[in-house]
């Protein structure tokens, strides 16, 4: 019989065993559970609610059921439907009556939220551990390559050159906010909500202070409803990790691009290609499209708990079972993207010969010509329409824009000196860019020095 079989006279069916059961995924809540009941039991005796022999025997059980999970010597079954349910019915087989005290003052309600905001707190500061390697892994090859220059796109179109260097640190500042959102949500997952009973609380003289401090959370839950109903913290972690992994899946086709025939950029190492069945010359990125694939997949993740809390009356309702499907896949599918990336990125060859031949088109360096106008005081709009006159001029004779004499050039450009025949150098025009934030290679330099020190 259910542990909470007294008012029923028949059993659960089989298929709605089958239906109704978690165990099957929330078996990995075990430690966390065990973490809370043994806080849990430890206030019960110091409240005088259970006796103090109870607590320890109940305490000791808890380490021991712990330790039979470990050992893959814990039997599971679905009739016993979720994690609370086998861990409290494996106490009361050991100590019958004193087990039985166990779950005074709480319900799965409370009990549940809390094992998910104690296991969400683990995996975000592993995740932000995780994330560290990952931006290291960027700035090693940013440090390892500073000088390659390569064209930067908009549009896919060349747009103006830029550094390697550069374009990995831009996504080291997207992790960094990866990183800052997942610690931003932690404030929100650090809440205690164990006390909440069903949802009204309880008329046993708990305190629910000391669980909190017990278990290292930062204050308890104001608002018992709110605290067994909502599931806000966990939307906000899987939301984290969607910007996550939709900034894997830009730098993603940032690399399959780079590594096809057409621009031959970089080249990642075998060990994260795979091969074509039937071309034999075939190496593929498939890792970089898996990537975008999965990305999808926590897209999802994300989609599936904003609708599944949508129409919920409070407080707790069945429903909220199904969050842990979707924060467990998010969580899995990121820490896969993050195993997976930082070796990928360290062992990535990077042909700064191939990039910096596509750098030397001319048409790159359009915008420094109408800067050098801005700086002999023609008005920019002039300026970029007498540029322009001159990239059609080439364009109609069939030259690059460095094919031209001075008197042609003047022809558009009628300001033009020698000099501006020196600016299609690409060395030259990304030193020049040396505001702050910009692709210059002082700039550059002293961002990656920043980030040298913040992630060692
Ligand atoms: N397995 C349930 C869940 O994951 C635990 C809470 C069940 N509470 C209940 N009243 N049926 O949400």
């Amino acid at each position: 019989m259910a542990l909470w079989g007294g008012r029923f006279s028949s059993a659960t069916r089989d298929e709605v065993a089958l239906y109704s059961e978690s165990i099957s995924f929330d078996k990995r809540l075990y430690r966390h559970d065990i973490e809370g009941s043994k806080a849990h039991v430890k206030m019960l005796a110091a409240q005088g609610i259970i006796p103090e022999a109870t607590c320890e025997a109940i305490r000791a059980e808890l380490d021991n059921i712990r330790r039979r999970i470990e050992a893959g010597d814990f039997a599971y079954d679905i009739s016993m439907e979720d994690i609370h349910m086998h861990i409290e019915s494996a106490l009361i087989d050991v100590l019958g009556s004193e087990g039985a005290r166990v779950h005074s003052a709480r319900s799965r309600n409370d009990q549940v939220a809390l094992d998910i905001r104690l296991y969400l707190r683990d995996e975000i500061d592993f995740l932000i551990g995780e994330l560290r390697h990952f931006q290291r892994a960027l700035v090693a090859q940013a440090d390892a390559n500073p000088k390659a220059i390569l064209p930067g796109f908009t549009h896919l179109q060349h747009a103006q050159v830029v550094l390697f260097a550069h374009h990995m640190l831009a996504y080291v500042e997207m992790l960094d906010r990866d990183a800052e959102r997942l610690a931003d949500c932690r404030r929100r997952v650090n809440v205690m909500p164990l006390g909440s009973g069903a949802l009204a609380g309880t008329t046993l003289p708990i305190n629910r202070e000391m669980v909190c401090r017990e278990l290292g959370f930062d204050r308890v839950t104001r608002n018992s409803m709110d605290a067994v109903a909502d599931r806000d913290f966990a939307i906000e972690l899987v939301n984290a990790l969607a910007i996550f992994a939709m900034h894997t899946s830009r730098l993603s086709e940032d690399l399959i691009l780079w590594c096809s025939q057409e621009f031959n950029f970089v080249e990642l190492d075998d060990a994260f290609c795979t091969g074509s069945s039937l071309m034999p010359q075939k190496k593929n990125p498939d890792v970089c499209e898996l990537t975008r694939g999965k990305t999808a997949r926590v897209y999802g993740d994300l989609t599936a708990l904003l609708t599944m809390c949508k129409g919920l009356p409070l407080t707790y309702n069945r429903d909220l079972q199904e969050d842990k499907v979707a924060i467990f896949d998010a969580l899995d599918t990121v820490k896969m993207i993050l195993k997976v990336y930082p070796p990928m990125i360290e062992t990535m060859k990077i042909k700064a010969e191939n990039m910096r031949a596509a750098a030397s088109d001319p048409a790159l360096m359009a915008t420094d010509i109408a800067e050098k106008l801005v700086e002999l005081k023609v008005p920019f709009r002039t300026a970029h329409h007498r540029v322009g006159s001159f990239v059609k001029y080439c364009k109609e004779r069939g030259k690059r824009l460095d094919e031209v004499t001075l008197e042609e050039m003047r022809e558009t450009i009628p300001e033009a000196t020698a000099e501006f025949l020196t600016l299609f150098d690409p060395e030259q025009s990304v030193a020049k860019r040396d505001v702050t934030g910009a692709t210059g290679f002082r700039q550059v330099e002293k961002q990656i020095g920043y980030w040298k020190k913040v992630l060692a």
